[in-house]
């Protein structure tokens, strides 16, 4: 049995999908624990590109088993729209994908009131990227509406709580935000017929997974979104609505912390950021324009433009102690090979005092200044290189430098998208 959480390190957008492609080569299984189609999972193999929000990006490996697990928020028409894409596209997902029974599921009105919500905030909004994932968790946790996979199986139980839940939602979306009602028989006749479409994939699938790992079969936990958008752990309110850290792929899966060996966290050899909330080595100059560029940061689910900073090492102790990070994947190397200067954040400065943890308090976490050492670029391409000797002398001295700060090992290293750009360290 092998066991591997492959998490982001960061703000999300770390390149997980690339490392979770990568490392299915050696996997029987993928797993989705948390979030919903917010997440943008870009793959690259052989020229050809694939974003994921819903399936496991271990999909594009034939006869892997992929499974969206029951913490996952599953938006039924995100989820057919994929599949639609993938069949078009040649790869069967025929009796190896498959939903768990629990997950909870995004409905229409989520979207809506979402939308409503973030509008009446105006410049106060969190940037959220618009997928109903607040409010389905929010359903899930007050426990009244939720709506669960299982539910959609159903017709007479789903069509007399659907018609319930539409009226409620629609109360608050008239009477409070101004908005149109949603079509109630429109709503629930179209989940009815998603549950048909769905039957074939739902199961158990904390039996299932638990039975894998009994058999002795490696799988991989596809983290989405990263640490520092945990709703515990990260920069609150400006997160997301789930557990984007380790924990969150036991609770998200149901298998027992004890069956976690291993886990990787993913980080850019930069930082970005999309939506709104603290970001304190954010460039706000050319050079954040010029990353920018560099490294097409724009959305994968919105195209929203990211924003872009220097490395920050705070962030990555909070995601090596909340996550037990075992190994770091960095990845976007490459971007970085023709900044003749860079700059990595150590710890910050707040009122004369250093601190080297990132701050919890977001007040406090204003006030801090970063503070920076700078070291050369290399000013040559990595893009070709497989061996972590071969690297610039320069590049191994960032890399080796970003581990130590961190005190993890960074075991792979990316220099470009596609699945072969890799370097394995040991
Ligand atoms: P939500 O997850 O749509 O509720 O958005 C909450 C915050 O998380 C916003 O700042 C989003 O921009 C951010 N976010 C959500 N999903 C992702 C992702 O996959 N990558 C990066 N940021 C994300």
């Amino acid at each position: 049995m092998s066991t591997k959480v492959v998490l982001g390190a960061q703000w999300g957008d770390e390149g997980k999908a690339k490392v979770v492609d990568y490392l299915t080569i050696d996997a029987d299984c993928v797993v989705r624990y948390q979030g919903g189609a917010n997440a943008g999972h870009t793959v690259k193999v052989n020229g050809n590109v694939f974003i994921f929000h819903v399936i496991p990006a271990g999909i594009l490996h034939p006869g892997k088993i992929c499974v969206i697990g029951n913490g996952v928020v599953l938006d039924p028409e995100a989820l057919f729209k994929e599949l639609k894409e993938l069949k078009e596209r040649g790869i069967s997902v025929d009796g190896r994908l498959f939903i768990s029974d629990t997950a909870h599921l995004v409905m229409p009105y989520h979207k809506a009131l979402e939308k409503a919500v973030e509008e009446n905030q105006g410049s106060e909004k969190l940037g959220t990227t618009l997928r109903g994932i607040g409010p389905a968790y929010r359903d899930k946790v007050e426990r009244t509406y939720g709506v669960r996979v299982m539910d959609l199986l159903d017709a007479n139980s789903l069509r007399e709580k659907l018609t319930q839940t539409v009226r409620a939602k629609n109360q608050i979306l008239t009477r409070i935000y101004g908005q149109e009602p949603l079509d109630e028989r429109k709503i629930v006749e179209n989940y009815i017929e998603s549950g048909e479409k769905l039957r074939s994939f739902v199961t158990d699938t904390s039996v299932l997974l638990n039975r894998i790992l009994d058999e002795n079969k490696t799988v991989l936990f596809e983290g989405a979104q990263g640490t520092l958008l945990d709703v515990d752990h990260g920069t609150y309110p400006f997160v997301t609505s789930s557990n984007t850290t380790a924990g969150g792929a036991c609770t998200g899966t149901g298998i027992g912390p004890t069956r976690i060996e291993e886990v990787i966290g993913v980080t850019k050899a930069y930082t970005t950021r999309v939506g709104n909330g603290p970001f304190p080595t954010e460039l706000l100059d050319e050079e954040g324009d010029r990353i920018r560029e560099l490294g097409q940061e724009y959305g994968a689910t919105t195209g929203r433009p990211r924003r872009c900073g220097w490395f920050d090492a705070t962030i990555l102790r909070r995601a090596r102690i909340v996550n037990g990070l075992t190994s770091l994947a960095l990845t976007r190397l490459d971007i970085l090979d023709s900044l003749d200067r860079l700059k990595v954040c150590v710890g910050y400065q707040v009122e004369g005092d250093l601190i080297e943890e990132f701050p919890t308090d977001p007040r406090v976490l204003e006030r801090c200044e970063p503070v920076y050492e700078e070291l050369s670029g290399w000013c040559s391409p990595t893009t070709e290189v497989r061996i972590a000797d071969e690297l610039p002398a320069q590049a191994r001295k960032y890399v080796d430098r970003i581990s130590e700060l961190i005190g993890v090992p960074i075991n792979l290293i990316s220099v470009g998208p596609a699945r072969d750009a890799t370097i394995e360290r040991k």
